[in-house]
């Protein structure tokens, strides 16, 4: 490692502390309402029998509680401990404590999880988040292991047609700074890439 990737890779993993703190200071960043995505979503895994989701980067779980209100098993990772606290605290309040596992996890490393050991797996913005494509290729391979062989895998990112794409200040591949938070910007080549990365 150089030194230049050596700095680039520090301010990545600074990624963590920016959104512990960030976290704890807003607690209600997100708000409560589930995303667009996560309603499309929730079709779609009613449609096709799901029953189990691995949700990854769950923030403050506006889209975890919508599913496991949707009588959908969730389980959700985040690296933010706050943000696991918080779901967990919500599912125990709205009496969902039995449909949410909620644990701290860095996508970063391997995925604890046995092989199919989910129907689905979805993210929202998640994967434009402070990761490289060789981490973004890893996690891909790892979530196609813990989903059945027919199992969907559904995220949502910022593209490169999104009008911060290449403003703020250079991260690195195709990430920008803006406002302290780190995204990665994806372009079609980049989801066909990773999708065939993943088999
Ligand atoms: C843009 S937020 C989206 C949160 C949530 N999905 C939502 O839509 O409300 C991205 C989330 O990914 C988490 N995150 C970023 N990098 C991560 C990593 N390497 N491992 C686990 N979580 C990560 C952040 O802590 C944050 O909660």
């Amino acid at each position: 490692m150089t030194q230049e990737t050596g700095l680039v890779q520090d301010v990545l993993d600074a990624q963590w502390q920016h959104w512990q703190q960030t976290f704890a200071e807003r607690p209600e960043m997100f708000g409560e309402a589930p995303s667009e995505a996560a309603r499309k979503a929730a079709e779609l895994f009613t449609h096709e029998g799901v029953r189990t989701i691995l949700e990854l980067g769950g923030g403050q779980g506006c889209d975890t509680l919508f599913f496991a209100h949707q009588g959908f098993q969730v389980t959700v990772l985040d690296y933010a401990e706050h943000g696991v606290q918080a779901i967990a605290q919500k599912a125990q309040r709205l009496g969902l404590s039995l449909h949410v596992m909620a644990l701290c996890h860095d996508v970063r490393t391997p995925l604890p999880f046995a092989n199919d050991a989910f129907d689905a797996c979805y993210s929202h913005m998640l994967f434009c988040m402070a990761l490289t494509t060789p981490e973004l290729a890893r996690l891909s391979a790892d979530v196609r292991r813990v989903i059945k062989p027919s199992g969907l895998h559904i995220y949502t990112v910022r593209t490169t047609a999104d009008p911060h794409y290449g403003t703020g200040i250079h991260r690195g591949e195709d990430m920008y700074e803006v406002g302290g938070f780190i995204v990665h910007f994806f372009s079609q080549a980049k989801v066909a890439q990773l999708a065939v990365m993943a088999q």
